[in-house]
């Protein structure tokens, strides 16, 4: 078993009041939140467009936490830059989305951000076998990306199990991160499937108090 000390819970501001994004932030910081995640659509690589850098680099300002930057973009290599310097810690590009996935990943962490990949919830995990030990995250979508406030799609589970399995075997330390209609009703199998980081939007940013609902997820994830 590859050994965790705790889940870290990402909250996605996809599904954040943008009137209020300041406190909305802040609100998830207070909570616990362990990084902000940013989704970045272009309309493109997924039927919907969401933010760019701009958003980075006001979520920058707002708060201390590492920013967890989701690219669902077309050839994202031109703009690899971009987010960094709008303050992304971890750059996550898609392998869909990439011509040579080796040189983008070498790129993100040239550019002193960590690298993570991500793969639709219907690419084979056989995609990820070469990248796997040059990236510091994996991201699992367990929904279509695109859109916030879908269902969870529990054949996720069966993935995550076995891309753990594969990252133990070959002792390989990336995090298995996991994204898409996450709540307290799935954290735990989640966790126990071997996922370290749970990102979750709509149960964050839709809930009344932010801050416990960060909480809650905290605690679900740890009941068995
Ligand atoms: C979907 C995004 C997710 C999304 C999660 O394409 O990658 O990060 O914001 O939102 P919920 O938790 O609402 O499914
Ligand atoms: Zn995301």
């Amino acid at each position: 078993m590859r050994k965790r000390k705790h889940t870290l819970i990402a909250p996605s501001i996809l599904a954040a009041d943008f009137s209020r994004l300041g406190k909305d932030v802040r609100a998830a910081e207070k909570g616990g939140a362990d990084f902000i995640h940013l989704d970045i659509m272009d309309g493109h690589f997924v039927p919907n467009i969401s933010f760019g850098p701009f958003i980075v680099k006001t979520v920058r300002r707002l708060t201390r936490l590492p920013l967890d930057t989701h690219l669902m973009i077309e050839n994202p290599d031109s703009l690899l830059e971009v987010f960094q310097k709008a303050g992304s810690n971890h750059l996550t590009v898609h392998v869909e989305a990439c011509r040579n996935l080796r040189q983008t990943i070498a790129s993100i962490r040239e550019l002193g951000m960590k690298p993570g990949v991500s793969l639709k919830p219907d690419t084979p995990l056989s995609s990820l076998d070469d990248i796997l030990p040059h990236v510091d995250l994996v991201l699992v979508m367990s929904v279509q990306p695109g859109f916030g406030g879908q269902m969870f799609m529990p054949e996720s589970l069966s993935r995550i199990r076995e891309l753990s399995a594969s990252l133990t075997s070959r002792r390989l330390k990336a995090l298995i991160e996991v994204d898409g209609g996450i709540d307290s009703t799935n954290a735990s199998a989640l966790v126990e499937a071997g996922s370290d980081v749970l990102v979750a939007g709509t149960s964050i940013f839709r809930s009344p108090r932010i801050p416990s609902a960060v909480h809650a997820l905290r605690r679900s994830a740890l009941m068995k």
